[in-house]
């Protein structure tokens, strides 16, 4: 199978790592790829994976390295060509039918290409989800009183992709107010905040739930909690997100019993009933809430991705020992019923090192040292190149991570710092505090 995936982060090098792991992976492309993704070889046969130089959502040009390099299944790493269509574009082309595009159509993808198609597909299911009303500038009004029934902190989100930036949680009245007129009135986030969905605030803790759909059939791969903020104990600017474990410890058999009963039927089951089946990864972003009647955690939807988190699948997907090509061709072919997902046990915790500065401005192109040292963990490039002179240098805000597999997450967190410690750049940052914040609650949960 020749295999063309698109994407260029950490996330790309990981899938990219478990399809050229793959028996059935021939050839193996990435559009654009990273320095990690070009030093990698296939397990089958030896041959080097190739870089190309096509933008993810430039599709005449994915079309064209289609139907020359006799491309037979392509993955879709990143959300913006699953929201453009790249999907139905595949559908529409003669010469591109029989290609198996792993990632939903245009329909579905508005599960993260529009928070009010998201919230009013949940509402229409019964998915628990945090009470919520859509606003325009003519219903301004109508979402200021709103707002006053309401209680604090206020959530506001603009309605389309805003680059990870159009949720605000405001803790006043008077703000909520004032950022509520500026997505709507002064268009804040552009066209993305011409509608704003106001909810409710939901109190508990994050972890992200990840679906293989073929459509009708589903597989629950591991979960995952991510660190999305810059600073340590969770503080300062969101970034793409600065580390990851997998699983998630409260996630146990009672809660994703809930999760797949609540959340996961229902929502393949009513993409499949309103004639949208969904082919590919769905990415649950969920709140577990404590239930002041019975004292259990409930999973309620705070967002869904059709794609797979970064870096959350720098944890999950070293933990599949599935075979990858074949499990998503069955995603095509819709039977992966008939198939049973390998997972391995262990933990794995993912650290993510980023540029100086990051999440603000930041440079690039810095040599980067000491990766050929690292051993036991794998190291999963985001942001890098390699240079004129063979040199690996950064090339974007996140760098690279170092993911670490091991039978407890003290010691897979322990083993990915020590290997992170022999990699180093000029202004290289990382928290020192990933995966701090399970720990302390197994530890409060064992003192019980
Ligand atoms: P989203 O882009 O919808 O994932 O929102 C970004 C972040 O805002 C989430 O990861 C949560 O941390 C937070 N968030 C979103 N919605 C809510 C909510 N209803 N209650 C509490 N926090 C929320
Ligand atoms: N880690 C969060 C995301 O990928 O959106």
């Amino acid at each position: 199978m020749n295999v063309l995936l698109l994407g260029s982060g950490g996330r790309e090098h990981a899938i990219a790592c478990s399809i050229a792991a793959s028996k059935q992976c021939s050839q193996l492309f990435v559009a654009p790829g990273n320095a990690g993704t070009a030093l990698l070889k296939l397990s089958s046969n030896k041959s080097a994976v190739t870089n190309v130089a096509i933008s993810p959502t430039d599709f005449p040009a994915i079309k064209d390295f289609c139907v020359a390099n006799n491309i037979n299944m392509v993955v879709v790493g990143p959300e913006a060509p699953l929201v453009a269509g790249i999907r139905d574009y595949f559908e529409s082309q003669p010469s591109l039918r029989k290609v198996m595009v792993i990632g939903p159509s245009k329909v579905c993808a508005q599960l993260e290409g529009s928070k009010d198609y998201a919230k009013a597909f949940m509402q229409r299911h019964n998915i628990p989800t945090a009470a919520y009303r859509t606003f325009t500038t003519a219903s301004l009004k109508k979402g200021i009183a709103f707002l006053h029934t309401l209680k604090p902190p206020y959530v506001l989100k603009a309605d389309g992709l805003a680059a990870g930036k159009g949720v605000l949680i405001l803790p006043t009245l008077e703000e909520a107010e004032r950022e509520l007129t500026a997505m709507l009135k002064d268009a804040k986030f552009g066209e993305a905040s011409a509608k704003v969905v106001v909810e409710e605030y939901l109190d508990g803790i994050e972890l992200s739930v990840f679906v293989l759909s073929d459509g009708k059939h589903y597989k629950i791969l591991p979960t995952a909690k991510d660190y999305k903020r810059i600073g340590e104990g969770d503080t300062g600017l969101n970034t793409g997100g600065m580390g990851s474990v997998s699983p998630v410890h409260f996630a146990d058999k009672q809660f994703m019993k809930k999760v797949e009963e609540r959340i996961v039927v229902p929502t393949v089951k009513g993409l499949y009933q309103e004639g949208t089946p969904y082919k590919g990864f769905i990415f649950v972003g969920l709140m577990a809430v404590t239930n002041e009647a019975t004292g259990e955690l409930d999973p309620y939807v705070i967002e869904y991705n059709v794609r797979m988190g970064d870096p959350e699948t720098e944890s999950v997907f070293p933990r599949i020992k599935s075979d990858m090509v074949d499990l998503l061709e069955r995603v095509w072919r819709g039977n992966l019923q008939q198939t049973t997902l390998e997972i391995d046990p262990r933990t794995a915790a993912c650290v993510m090192a980023v540029a100086g500065g990051y999440p603000g401005s930041y440079e690039k192109g810095h040599p980067i040292t000491g990766i050929d040292q690292v051993e036991g963990s794998m190291v999963f490039h985001a942001g890098t190149r390699i240079g004129n002179d063979g040199q690996m240098l950064t090339n974007g805000g996140r760098v690279l991570c170092v993911t670490t597999l091991a039978d407890s997450m003290p010691e897979a967190l322990l083993r990915s710092y020590q290997e992170m410690a022999k990699i180093t750049w000029q202004g290289i940052y990382y928290r020192r505090d990933i995966g701090q914040d399970l720990l302390k609650m197994i530890v409060a949960k064992g003192e019980n």
